[in-house]
């Protein structure tokens, strides 16, 4: 059911994956397919999703998985039935989430430690969505192979269609390198395909991800803000073919085009509150942030275009 062509694909990133994000990656770099943000099937149950980030899909974004956050099937059952009416081409179940409060409620990385209920989850999913079903995960290197293992027998005996699976501890942070060596263990031991995730920045990142773990298709988070090229740019040098990135101007376009989705989502003020965070992304180390990163570049999108003007120049 699941069929990747560039074998790359934008992860869910909380904060910054809707509909506007997601279109860039779209238009720009043409992965398989991109994430909504985690969903609360809780909230969604209850009707407290309102923002419409959350539910909007663009018609000209690609195919979109919707992350859902569960740990109970009726909730889950419910919550899908919503979800279903936005559009999704795929359905994700997060179980990779390390924040305590979520955690505590024993959703996302809580759920590995219960095989049981992560399989009813999965089938309850499987039983009511016709679309591919796919689960998150982390690695557990402190548990050993056999846990990961009977982790991943879990996911592919419960029907997944695929499994995602990022190679840190739930403990671990960014400043921990991530382990080729337990997504390969995963990999060894479902015939499910395996979306291999963490710390691809670059093409040779990609390459060593697909090395090490012999995965059949990765995906990528922090390295897609502010550079939705990137999954064509790796896909053009994975095959030694060259890749000529955006120059500034266009960057500084394609940031303005971002702010101005953000804008008809959400209107003008969240937008440039946003605008902010993403400038960091969208500079990266071309522009000298520190010189424009004042109070009244913000104020209005017309200020934020005369800033671009200003420093998005080579
Ligand atoms: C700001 C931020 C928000 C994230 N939100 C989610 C989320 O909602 N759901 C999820 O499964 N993972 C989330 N993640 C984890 C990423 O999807 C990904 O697994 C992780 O960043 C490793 O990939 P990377 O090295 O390519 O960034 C988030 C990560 C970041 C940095």
């Amino acid at each position: 059911v699941l069929h990747f062509t560039k074998k790359l694909i934008q992860a869910p990133l909380a904060g910054f994956s809707c509909a506007p994000f997601r279109k860039l990656a779209h238009q720009w770099g043409q992965p398989d397919f991109c994430c909504s943000e985690m969903l609360s099937a809780k909230h969604i149950a209850s009707g407290s999703i309102q923002r419409k980030r959350y539910y909007y899909k663009d018609p000209a974004e690609g195919p979109l998985c919707i992350q859902l956050a569960a740990n109970d099937p009726n909730d889950l059952a419910i919550a899908l039935d919503a979800v279903l009416q936005w559009g999704p081409d795929m359905i994700d179940l997060n179980c990779g989430c390390p924040q305590p409060k979520i955690r505590k409620k024993r959703y996302g990385s809580q759920l590995l430690a219960d095989s049981a209920k992560l399989g009813q989850l999965i089938k309850t999913m499987k039983s009511l969505t016709p679309i591919p079903v796919l689960v998150k995960i982390r690695v557990d290197n402190r548990s050993g192979d056999d846990y990961n293992q009977s982790v991943a027998a879990a996911v592919q005996e419960a029907g997944a269609d695929a499994i995602t699976v990022h190679g840190r501890h739930w403990t671990e942070d960014y400043d921990v390198p991530v382990s080729y060596r337990d997504i390969a263990a995963i990999k060894q031991a479902v015939s499910l395909p395996v979306i291999g995730n963490g710390d691809v920045f670059d093409t040779a990142s990609a390459r060593r991800m697909f090395e090490e773990t012999g995965c059949d298709a990765l995906m990528i988070g922090r390295a897609s803000v502010g550079q939705p090229w990137i999954f064509d740019q790796i896909a053009c040098e994975l095959e030694n073919k060259s890749y000529a990135t955006p120059d500034l101007d266009e960057i500084g376009r394609i940031f303005l085009a971002h702010v101005q989705g953000l804008m008809g989502l959400e209107g003008e003020k969240i937008a440039l509150l946003q605008s902010r965070k993403l400038l960091k992304y969208y500079t990266r180390d071309l522009v000298d942030i520190h010189s424009i990163n004042h109070a009244e570049s913000f104020g209005s999108f017309s200020m934020l275009e005369r800033l671009v003007s200003q420093f998005f120049v080579e």
